[in-house]
């Protein structure tokens, strides 16, 4: 070994360790805004529910799920620092769990958080879950408990096309696809929120807990004069007895999720894809060495070779094309024995690394290989010389490959996410089954300063002033999950895991036939 190469080699480590220490900072603050969103609402509501005998929603998620797997947590961070922080995880709770051996979607209702009641985002949320469950074509549970919209908010959760309306649309369409839903009534279900449980196929409610009704005793004595309880207007006893809106009678809580499993280990066994899965090897070095790679200054490149041999089955990484348009790394490897094609970034994409990713994606396509994206990505390259060279045509070739690529696509955004990149890489609008982000990453259509320069160059300089903190702001990771423009934020070392529960979720369906639009030459 040369000196040179040895005084490289010693800055190179040294930069590791101080990067690792940094970003334990940024995991610690996630950790302590986690533990934030998941306490349930105000001790008093907490004491109320549980002075009625209820479980709270994740008591009854760890109930109904088989004991020692694991439950993948979808969008904690929804409606995080919005609202003054009174509707943590937006009083909805949201995720894929094992059920009698079985995936499935639970979406379980907060009541300790304004009475279970939705505001936007819980409906992006609630219908976000359904949209996975759809997709994944997951057996659906809804532990209902809900005092339906969070009246407020009503023009912000009641007309629009993804609004409270969407919610039952989704169940009709499940249905129609063969998708089960059961509902698990274990508290309010008023108003439209009384078409969960009579649009589902089968419906569990408990005694003295579970109502279900169109219009509550206020409303009915509002609108006709008549003086009724809840008991008596919409109780279990009366629907199991004299409507039939509900089927299965529950003692309480308890015995509500035991009818609800039994139910499930009743339902058809549909064949899950079976791709070639090999034993799982974990990766050659320890997940946390992830935050050494990992500069909170997004200037800073972020070496995707070792972010994918520290995610990947035995780090073994078969990159496709390594030599050739560099600035994206694509290649073949495992994730918890599950074969997956990666796209990483590893700067900003030119018309080769866009042709490149392209044909990969094509290859994982013919393949049926699930793709992964790893985005962290400035953009296209701009400039005469590029523009010229036909950038955009070739920019659209792999966008082109990326929205209609016939296998499970899953993004993690582990940098920034900024500009038309985030197309090619899967964003959101892109479909991807599953999308996370790193807890220091940023998406955001330019970076504050690039945006501040431009609004600069055309005068508009009182903007340009104003901008740069509302972009540091606005891009964070937490901003976006908190308006759901992700499926939640993750711990880098929790990836693997996360990626093996997605990817085995998605092998419910079916992958669709390949079909590609026009490839411009
Ligand atoms: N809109 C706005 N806020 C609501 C609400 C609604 N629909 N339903 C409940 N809340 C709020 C309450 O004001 C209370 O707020 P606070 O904690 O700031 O005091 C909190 O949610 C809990 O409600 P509370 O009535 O104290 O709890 P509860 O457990 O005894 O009853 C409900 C919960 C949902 C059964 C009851 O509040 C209710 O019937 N709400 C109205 C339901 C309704 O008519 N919805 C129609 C909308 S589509």
């Amino acid at each position: 070994m040369t000196d040179l190469h040895q005084v490289h080699k010693l800055t190179e480590t040294k930069i590791l360790i101080n990067q690792a220490s940094e970003y334990k900072q940024v995991i610690a603050e996630y950790r302590n805004k986690l533990a934030s969103v998941i306490s349930h609402g105000s001790d008093s509501a907490v004491e109320k529910h549980r002075s009625r005998g209820k479980l709270l929603a994740r008591e009854r998620i760890n109930l109904l799920v088989d004991q020692q797997t694991p439950f993948l947590e979808l969008s904690s961070f929804a409606a995080y620092n919005q609202y003054e922080n009174v509707f943590p995880s937006a009083g909805i709770i949201t995720g894929i769990g094992i059920v009698q051996g079985r995936e499935c979607l639970i979406i379980a209702n907060d009541a300790t958080v304004k009475g279970g009641t939705y505001i936007r985002e819980t409906i992006k949320k609630h219908v976000r879950a359904q949209e996975i469950a759809r997709q994944n074509k997951l057996v659906c549970i809804y532990l209902v408990d809900s005092g339906g919209i969070y009246l407020p908010e009503q023009a912000n959760v009641f007309p629009d096309r993804f609004d409270f309306g969407r919610v039952f649309y989704n169940q009709a369409r499940m249905s129609a696809e063969g998708i089960p839903q059961i509902s698990v009534v274990m508290g309010s279900c008023t108003a439209g929120g009384a078409y969960i449980p009579a649009m589902s196929d089968e419906t569990i409610i408990v005694r003295n807990q579970g109502t279900i009704f169109i219009g509550g005793p206020p409303l009915v004595k509002a609108a006709t004069g008549e003086d009724v309880t809840p008991e008596e207007l919409g109780g279990a006893e009366v629907h199991t007895r004299i409507s039939g809106v509900a089927d299965h009678l529950a003692e309480d809580d308890v015995h509500a999720l035991q009818i609800c499993r039994s139910i499930v280990a009743g339902l058809p066994i549909t064949e899950k894809q079976k791709p070639d899965i090999q034993p799982v090897k974990e990766p050659l070095f320890p997940a946390e060495e992830l935050y050494g790679f990992l500069p909170t200054d997004l200037k800073k490149p972020i070496n995707a070779h070792a972010i994918i041999e520290r995610l990947a089955d035995g780090s073994e990484f078969q990159e496709f094309k390594a030599n050739y348009g560099k600035t994206l790394v694509t290649g073949f490897a495992r994730i918890w024995g599950f074969p997956v094609g990666i796209i990483a970034n590893n700067s900003f994409l030119t018309s080769e690394s866009s042709l490149k990713g392209a044909h990969f994606i094509q290859l994982c396509v013919q393949r049926k290989i699930p793709l992964l994206f790893l985005q962290n990505i400035t953009g296209f390259i701009v400039g005469k010389k590029y523009e010229h060279q036909g950038i955009a045509r070739d920019g659209a070739k792999l966008i082109n490959a990326v929205a209609n690529a016939a296998v499970p696509k899953f993004t993690i955004v582990i940098g920034g996410s900024f500009g038309a990149g985030n197309y090619a890489m899967a964003g959101r609008a892109f479909d991807p089954h599953f999308l996370f982000m790193w807890p220091h990453a940023r998406i955001s259509v330019m970076g504050g300063e690039q945006a501040a320069g431009v609004l600069k160059s055309i005068g508009n300089n009182g903007s340009a002033d104003s901008l740069l903190d509302r972009f540091k702001e606005e891009s964070s990771a937490y901003y976006s999950s908190s308006r759901l423009w992700d499926d939640g934020i993750i711990d880098p070392a929790d990836t693997r895991k996360v990626l093996a529960m997605a990817i085995s979720v998605s092998l419910n369906r079916p992958f669709s036939e390949p079909g590609y639009g026009v490839f411009r030459m």
